[in-house]
């Protein structure tokens, strides 16, 4: 072999053992950063398995309080509640209903965990919708942004009521958070933030969550959502936000837009979450399931690396899983 001069500069001194590679991780993965979205369906009595989303279920009223109690034994930064009715309408009417599926849901978890988790609930008409979009339609088939908008505050006003502690508009109507924020404040719930779905784009990863909730959808919603193609854009969106009084923002989803999410973490001064979504869970467990990854290793770097990307929080079906992982 031929001489070579050896290297001064040597990285690899501080990966030597576990230790020191602990020592010098420049981010770090914890349970109160992640938060846990859950699905509760009108009408079980037992919990219902999504196929498209091996080991996440659609709840039962019981099931949610014991899901929403462990969350909090473990220490999670939240639990993201997302109700499925047993009446869809046009106008998305359930989603209004004090006693739908959802308020109902908010105030079961509120009283079993009271303050020792975040509760949050999804502030948006698609699960309640029979034409599955996220807002309401005018006469020629469009959704109507600022009809829609009435909507969102009414929603506001009772989510709220129920005890929720954030409300996470996801529906990508232009003025959604600075509605949701008065209606809050003209009702006197001044403490209940917004968890702003900023920069959500137009996704073919969606797909599985449109089982988990029954969407009804036909088309898809590339008048609302953002298009794929652009970052800046997402940046815009959270910066809007921001203004229109957003406690935090979002990012969504997750894996296939970190550029984004770094982007938005460099641009705001408030916490940024990002949505480690149902296609990108799915396409993990599926690949799992066939032993061609290693599953724990793969979630847990999955995560790692969007908080490294800049998500301060992380929305992932795998919450509880990763906390109990973490904690091993
Ligand atoms: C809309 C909403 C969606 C998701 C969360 N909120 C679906 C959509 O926009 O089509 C997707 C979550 C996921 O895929 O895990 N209310």
């Amino acid at each position: 072999m031929p001489d070579v001069t050896p290297p001064v500069v040597r990285p690899r001194r501080l990966r030597t053992t576990a230790a020191l590679r602990r020592a010098v991780a420049e981010t770090s993965l914890e349970a109160r950063q992640l938060v846990l979205p859950v699905f509760v369906r009108e009408g079980l009595s037992e919990p219902r398995p999504i196929a498209s989303m091996p080991g996440v279920v659609q709840h039962s009223r019981a099931t949610l309080q014991a899901a929403a109690a462990e969350a909090a034994r473990l220490g999670l930064g939240g639990i993201m509640l997302f109700g499925i009715p047993e009446q869809k309408d046009a106008l998305g009417s359930a989603g209004l209903d004090p006693d739908g599926v959802l308020n109902r849901a908010i105030a079961d978890v509120k009283a079993e965990v009271g303050d020792a988790l975040p509760v949050m609930a999804d502030l948006c008409l698609d699960e309640f919708t029979d034409h599955g979009h996220c807002g309401v339609l005018d006469d020629r088939g469009r959704v109507d942004n600022d009809a829609t908008l009435a909507a969102y505050a009414e929603m506001a006003r009772v989510q709220a009521a129920a005890g929720v502690d954030l409300v996470g508009p996801s529906g990508m109507m232009d003025g959604q958070v600075r509605v949701v924020r008065e209606a809050l404040d003209g009702a006197g719930h001044t403490d209940v933030a917004i968890l702003a779905y900023s920069a959500k784009y137009a996704s073919a990863f969606f797909g599985p969550f449109r089982e988990a909730v029954d969407s009804s959808l036909q088309g898809d919603r590339r008048t609302y959502q953002q298009d794929p193609a652009n970052g800046r854009e997402g940046v815009r969106e959270a910066l809007l936000d921001v203004a229109e009084g957003a406690d935090m923002v979002m990012v969504k989803p997750a894996l296939a837009y970190l550029d984004v999410l770094r982007q938005v973490r460099d641009a705001v001064d408030v916490p940024v979450a990002a949505y480690n979504i149902s296609g990108e869970y799915s396409m993990v467990e599926a690949a799992a399931a066939h032993g061609w990854i290693d599953r724990e290793a793969a979630i847990l770097e999955t995560l790692m690396c969007i908080r490294r990307a800049g998500a301060d929080v992380v929305l992932t079906y795998w919450a509880a899983e990763a906390a109990r992982l973490l904690a091993r």
